[in-house]
């Protein structure tokens, strides 16, 4: 494949648009084919096999389209699908996992309380117990299913501000954020609430998400392989999605935009 081919960069809907921003911030030659599955959102609801079915299709045709990578920019997907799409997949395939280890280790060994904001299913896989198990001794971590956050991103309703400040407290109001350090954005849909949940918390808690994390692996993986576009290389972001309406393309292009 030449360095020049496409990278796919695949979502249950318009979340994983966040991560294909921070691509084209920090990669600015890299051409993004961006697929978001709409129709079939929202996957944190879903059962494992449907996602992992739903994502087996999209990969499918990336690999037609001759892409040198795939981004998974889901959170979710990358928990129920990721391990059978490497077995099946002989194409670099970089997952997403909550950013809970930036949040710990900044405490620099002082226990940590930490937030990790997510799908139900993120939550309830084996591979979130197993990042849990590697921080729970040290530190005080709540897992907190936020499904109705990606709705709201899905509807196009991430400026009405009531409706999503109102569905952050139905959320958070439980804790006392006062002793909070961290929340973890470990859903790529809920990376655009940023300045919400800045809002929502006080000054001393961080607001923390995976993309830089995860657009810094790309870029190492495609150095290793010799795969980087060149520097006159042209980049760009091509949309697409399972919902084919103008309503959702038009909301594609703002997320992109923001
Ligand atoms: N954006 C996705 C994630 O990072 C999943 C949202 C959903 O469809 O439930 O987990």
């Amino acid at each position: 494949m030449a360095s020049t081919a496409p990278i796919g960069v695949f979502d249950s809907g318009l979340g994983g648009i966040s991560v294909a921003r921070e691509i084209r911030r920090d990669m600015p030659n890299e051409r993004v084919l961006y697929f978001g599955d709409s129709a079939n959102a929202p996957y944190g609801t879903k059962s494992p096999e449907q996602v992992r079915e739903l994502s087996d299709t999209i990969v499918e045709r990336f690999v037609q389209q001759g892409v040198k990578a795939i981004v998974i920019a889901c959170n979710t997907a990358t928990s129920a699908a990721a391990n059978e799409l490497r077995d099946k997949y002989d194409i670099p395939i970089i997952g997403m996992e909550p950013a809970l280890k930036v949040a710990c280790d900044r405490g620099h060994g002082n226990r940590q309380h930490v937030i990790v904001a997510a799908t139900p299913l993120t939550l309830r896989e084996r591979k979130f117990a197993v990042l849990m198990d590697r921080f729970k001794a040290d530190h005080t971590i709540f897992p907190q299913p936020c499904p109705d956050l990606v709705e709201i991103v899905e509807r196009g309703q991430l400026d009405d501000h009531d409706v999503v400040m109102r569905a952050l407290h139905r959320y958070f109001d439980q804790y006392d954020l006062s002793t909070i350090d961290a929340v973890v954005l470990g859903c790529t849909h809920f990376v655009f609430y940023r300045d919400y949940f800045r809002e929502l918390l006080p000054d001393t808690a961080a607001v923390i998400d995976g993309n830089e994390g995860t657009v810094r692996h790309l870029g190492v993986v495609l150095e290793s392989l010799g795969k980087l576009a060149p520097e006159d290389a042209q980049g760009g972001i091509e949309l697409s999605n399972s919902d084919t309406s103008e309503e959702t393309a038009k909301l594609s292009r703002s997320l992109l935009d923001r």
